[in-house]
């Protein structure tokens, strides 16, 4: 059967056919991913469907946004299962480049906000996001959306892209996506491949310790300490686990805030084993 899906893999080709639906008046939708695709990167491409004529997606294992000693060689990879899911759920174009096409020999631009990425993920990871925020500017640049869609999954992630599409004076909308969880609550991520199944047990306490949190701030309790101190025990009870960070922030600018007297984001960084997972919520909303 053949596919309905067109694959394309340069730069060049990629632009000019952007270039042409525009010129016959077609909203593109884009939904960039790293691969291994899972239900949560296909919510989004449903989402993405809904908000355009074309929905475009990227697989691109971004090397800038991998620390030294980070999991670039071992991050899973399936393209033949990618492509076959995204055909499925209706893309229309994959855009499948090489590290070389993306970046060229002699390359370096790169794309970095001030503060955003100082904060939570970015202590440990301090140049993950210079790598994000210059991936998905190229990739704008050459799939020339009018709209792109986030997951919320990575809540650092879609406020560095929100901010910067902001700052950059772009013309695409930012939709955010929420987050997509197996049965038992684990935030579905392509690096819960590496989990063994006593790691896999563990991981649910990072959902547990935001459902939690949001229920003690129901019960009345207002002080970030006391519920950053209550979900670090709880996590550390489950065996195998490392707490990176537990934040409670506002959600534009990602300062920590003291006193939940507004909405919140809880966030949190855990290594279960050598895996390190993140999760996040919304609270007193
Ligand atoms: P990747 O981790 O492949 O994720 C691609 C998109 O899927 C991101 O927007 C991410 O937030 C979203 N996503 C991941 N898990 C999700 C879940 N459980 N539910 C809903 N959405 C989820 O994020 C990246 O790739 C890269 O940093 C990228 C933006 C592609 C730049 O290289």
């Amino acid at each position: 059967m053949p596919l309905d899906l067109e694959i394309i893999e340069s730069t060049a080709a990629m632009q000019a056919r952007a270039r042409e639906l525009r010129a016959t008046g077609k909203t593109i939708v884009f939904v960039p991913t790293m691969g291994f695709l899972h239900a949560g990167h296909l919510s989004l491409m449903e989402i993405g469907r809904e908000h355009g004529d074309i929905l475009v997606a990227s697989i691109f294992v971004n090397p800038t946004q991998f620390g030294p000693g980070e999991d670039l060689e071992a991050y899973p990879r399936d393209m033949p299962r990618d492509l076959a899911l995204l055909e499925e759920v209706g893309a229309d174009i994959v855009f499948t480049p090489t590290p070389d096409e993306i970046y060229t020999p002699g390359f370096q631009t790169y794309v970095t906000l001030e503060h955003l990425p100082n904060r939570l993920c970015g202590l440990s990871r301090p140049v993950h996001f210079r790598g994000v925020a210059t991936v998905v500017t190229k990739l704008f640049h050459i799939v020339l959306p009018h709209a792109a869609v986030f997951g919320l999954k990575d809540y650092q992630q879609y406020v560095i892209i929100k901010r910067l599409v902001k700052d950059l004076g772009l013309d695409i909308r930012i939709i955010g996506g929420p987050t997509m969880r197996e049965a038992d609550g684990l935030a579905l991520s392509s690096r819960n491949a590496y989990l063994n199944p006593a790691e896999r047990e563990s991981a649910i306490c990072l959902n547990q310790a935001l459902a939690r949190a949001d229920q003690m701030i129901k019960e009345g309790i207002v002080e970030s300490q006391a519920i950053i101190a209550q979900s670090a025990a709880y996590i550390e009870a489950h065996t195998g686990t490392q707490i990176d960070y537990i934040a409670l922030v506002d959600p534009e600018t990602l300062e920590d805030v003291a006193r939940i007297d507004r909405p919140v984001q809880m966030a949190l960084a855990v290594k279960v084993g050598s895996t390190r997972l993140i999760d996040n919520r919304r609270l007193n909303e």
